[in-house]
């Protein structure tokens, strides 16, 4: 089985990229399953049921959030629609709306995680996912994990915690591509971080002025994605062994569109 994992799909620019390119990539490479990293979709901060869908119709089967999932208030209701292949990291605390995980959302199951590191305050995402699996999660599929971290040391961490429970860990949330695809020794495949659906002329698919000001001026400035030009399509196929539930092979898979 082949899974595209594509990485923080920021704004409409980043959404028209994945709708342009999308249905035919899955075409060319015998894509059997897309995870996409829906956090940034609606104007960068958070996502809509309009955008989500949006991202649904392009060809993604199931849309992980990290840190801006809550961004947009009027979604949080819609965490909870058993229709909408949408998860927000596990590891908030119970009572959070919305699920973290889906194993009955296709031929893979997805967990959804969040670092601590520099990121919040959560529970463990190491032990939390210890008792889900523990739980017999996954009903004998494949099982995917995008781990939404900013420190390199805790989604290898977590990737080696998890080696041959799951067929691959994928870290989201820093919008840069890492070029270190590896399978770990027990099987399970991992990439540091997926990168980002955004523009080459941004920082973080962001626009430079506005993200600059704040350096400059260490206050809070207006913020909003680059909308148009040429877009960065950045994401990782997964190779997985249906038998062993396991990584065959890890490889970048990543494109330039201009929208
Ligand atoms: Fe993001
Ligand atoms: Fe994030």
């Amino acid at each position: 089985m082949r899974i595209l994992m594509i990485g923080d799909v920021v704004g409409s620019g980043g959404r028209r990229a994945v709708g342009s390119l999308l249905k035919n990539l899955k075409t060319e490479l015998g894509i059997d399953f897309v995870t996409l990293q829906g956090e940034n979709l609606a104007a960068g901060m958070g996502l809509t049921v309009d955008t989500a869908t949006e991202m649904i119709e392009a060809g993604a089967d199931v849309i992980t959030t990290g840190n801006h999932v809550w961004d947009k208030r009027e979604f949080i209701d819609h965490l909870d629609d058993p229709f909408l292949p949408v998860l927000r990291p596990l590891n908030y605390p119970t009572g959070t709306p919305g699920r973290g995980a889906t194993d009955d959302s296709g031929p893979i199951a997805v967990i959804n995680l969040i670092g601590r590191v520099w990121v919040g305050e959560f529970d463990s995402p190491f032990s939390v996912v210890d008792d889900l699996l523990a739980g017999g999660f996954g009903n004998g599929k494949p099982i995917v994990v995008d781990f939404h971290a900013e420190a390199t040391s805790e989604k290898a961490a977590l990737a080696w915690h998890l080696d041959g429970r799951v067929a691959a860990v994928v870290g989201t949330h820093t919008h840069v591509p890492t070029s270190d695809c590896k399978i770990l020794p027990d099987g399970t495949g991992f990439v540091t971080d997926l990168g980002m659906v955004g523009a080459v002329d941004s920082i973080l698919g962001v626009e430079v002025d506005g993200s600059l000001a704040r350096f400059l001026s260490g206050r809070r400035q207006r913020m909003q994605p680059v909308r148009n030009g040429l877009i960065n399509f950045n994401s990782v196929l997964i190779e997985i062994d249906s038998s062993t539930g396991l990584a065959m092979s890890v490889e970048r898979v990543d494109r330039q569109i201009e929208v």
